[in-house]
C-alpha cells in the first residue's frame, strides 16, 4: 500500500487555446480529509471532473494506490473505490428514504434485480440500507418520502447511498453549497464521521468547514497550484491570501 491514495502528476487541461488546469500535481494522503479551494475561476470543478474521470485531460497522469487510471471510465474507477457522491445523483424523489438506499445497493452490487425477489435477500438489503441510514443519521425518516426531506437530509441520504458502495475514496462536490448554518453545521459532522477508515476529497468554499475538518488544503489559482498545506499553513502565506484579495477577502479568516 503507498501512502498516498490519489496522485495528479502535471495535470493539464485545455479548452480551445485557454488552459483551465495547468500542469496540476496533487497529492492525497491515505486517512485524509483534503479540500480543494481557490477563488472562483481558479479551475477546482474542472480539475475535479479530471479527477473523476468526467472529463479527459489534455496532458498528465493519474494514480490511484499508484496505479494508472488515466484513461479509465467514471464507472471503472468506481469498482476499484474511486466514488463521486452525487455522481449517482441517488435521490429519487417520489421513492421513500429506505427504497432509495435499497437502489444503490442493488446497482452496486450489480446483480440483477431478479435475484433480490427472494426474501431472505430483500431482509438481508433491508438490513444493511438501515444500517446506512443509521450511519447518517437518517434512520428516522426511512419511510419518509424523499422529496419531503429537508434539503440537508437530502445530502445526507446521498451520502449514504454512496456509502453503500464501500468507498475507499470519496469525492465530494462541495457539500455544503447552498445550505443554512445549520445544515452546513450537520453535514460537516457528518463528513468527519464518515472519514473513517477512509480518505475525502474534497471541494469546498466555505473556510469554516474547510478549517474545521481538512487535513490537508490545495489552493488553485488561475489553473495552478498555488500553495498546499494544513489549514494553519496555507492560511498564513501571504500568496493565498493575496489571492483571495478582491475576489471574497477575508475568506481565509474562516469567519463565517
Ligand atoms: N467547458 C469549458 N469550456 C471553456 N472554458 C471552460 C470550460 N469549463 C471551464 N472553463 C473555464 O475554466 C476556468 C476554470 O473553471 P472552473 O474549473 O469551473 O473553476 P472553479 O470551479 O474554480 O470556479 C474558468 O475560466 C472557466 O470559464
Ligand atoms: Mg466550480
Amino acid at each position: 500500500m503507498t501512502a498516498m491514495v490519489l496522485e495528479a502528476i502535471g495535470l493539464t487541461r485545455d479548452f480551445k487555446g485557454f488552459t483551465a488546469v495547468d500542469h496540476v500535481d496533487l497529492r492525497v494522503q491515505r486517512g485524509h480529509i483534503h479540500a480543494l479551494i481557490g477563488p472562483n475561476g481558479a479551475g477546482k470543478t474542472t480539475c475535479f471532473n479530471l479527477l473523476t474521470k468526467f472529463l479527459v485531460p489534455s496532458s498528465g497522469q493519474i494514480l490511484f494506490n499508484g496505479r494508472d487510471i488515466t484513461a479509465a471510465t467514471p464507472s471503472q474507477i468506481a469498482r476499484q473505490g474511486v466514488i463521486r457522491s452525487f455522481q449517482i445523483s441517488a435521490v429519487f424523489a417520489h421513492l421513500t428514504v429506505l427504497e432509495n438506499v435499497r437502489i444503490g445497493l442493488q446497482r452496486a452490487l450489480g446483480t440483477s434485480f431478479r435475484f433480490w425477489q427472494s426474501e431472505r435477500a430483500l431482509a438481508r438489503l433491508n438490513e444493511r440500507a438501515m444500517e446506512l441510514l443509521a450511519q447518517v443519521d437518517l434512520d428516522r425518516f426511512a419511510d419518509s418520502i424523499a422529496a419531503d426531506l429537508p434539503y440537508g437530509r437530502k445530502r445526507a441520504l446521498e451520502i449514504a447511498t454512496t456509502l453503500g458502495m464501500e468507498p475507499e475514496l470519496m469525492l465530494l462536490d462541495e457539500p455544503t453549497q447552498g445550505m443554512g448554518h445549520e445544515d452546513v453545521h450537520r453535514v460537516t459532522e457528518l463528513i468527519k464521521k464518515i472519514s473513517a477508515g477512509r480518505t475525502i476529497l474534497m471541494v469546498e468554499h466555505n473556510m469554516s468547514v474547510v478549517a474545521g475538518i481538512c487535513d490537508r488544503i490545495s489552493v488553485l489559482q488561475r489553473g495552478a497550484m498555488l500553495a498546499e498545506g494544513t489549514y494553519a499553513e496555507v492560511s498564513a502565506n501571504p500568496q493565498v491570501m493575496a489571492a483571495y484579495m478582491g475576489t471574497s477577502a477575508g475568506e481565509l479568516e474562516g469567519a463565517h
